[in-house]
């Protein structure tokens, strides 16, 4: 092989050579972030951060059942043994629906799992037809007065179509964050 030949082949290797250098750093930084992405995804699973979809901040209560089928009754007895029973529809959220219906559950984290206001308890056979609470609404409950049995937080509790005649009473009172007994209007 002529000189030239060879210096033209080692110039080739040589731009081969930092082609695949370039590439693989590609590949590396790709792979960072990736890497990165994953790391965040898995800690915001561990941590269980509580983010709730706007749709249960309480407006998609307001929105009427679409069908029949989509209607869940619902009697809430308050602490005065009144009762009320209100139509609420799939996917609304036990407190909001409340809310909705001026109904005394006060809900004063806005359903971010951080208070007990709205605590309640499930009667009957609709206890077991909720899936069971998460660890931190079972460690609010503990904190929760005049806990029973069947004690569930509301604001924890979507309606499907098998707790379509759901009762839930009020307790006596609530923890309430407020030294002077104020009482965060919903809204
Ligand atoms: S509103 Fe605070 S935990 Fe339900």
């Amino acid at each position: 092989m002529s000189n030239l030949a060879a210096d033209a082949a080692a110039a080739a290797e040589r731009k081969l050579v930092l082609l695949c250098y370039a590439m693989l750093s590609r590949l590396r930084s790709s792979l960072c972030r990736l890497n990165n992405s994953v790391r965040i995804f898995k800690t915001f699973q561990l941590r269980k951060i509580k983010t709730s979809p706007l749709i249960l901040h309480g407006d998609y209560e307001y929105e009427p059942p679409k069908s029949k089928e989509d209607i869940v009754n619902v009697t809430y007895v308050d602490k005065d043994g009144n009762k009320k029973q209100v139509q609420g529809k799939v996917g609304d959220n036990l407190m909001y629906l409340a809310h909705r219906h001026e109904i005394e559950m006060e809900g004063a984290c806005e359903a971010s799992l951080a208070c007990t206001t709205c605590h309640c308890y499930v009667q009957g056979e609709y206890l077991s037809k909720l899936p069971p609470p998460e660890e931190k609404e079972d460690d609010l409950l503990d904190l929760a007065p005049f806990l029973k049995d069947n004690s569930r937080l509301g604001c924890q509790i979507i309606l499907n179509k098998e707790l379509d005649g759901i009762e839930v009473h009020l307790p006596k009172a609530t923890r309430n964050f407020y030294v002077d007994g104020h009482k965060p209007k919903p809204h």
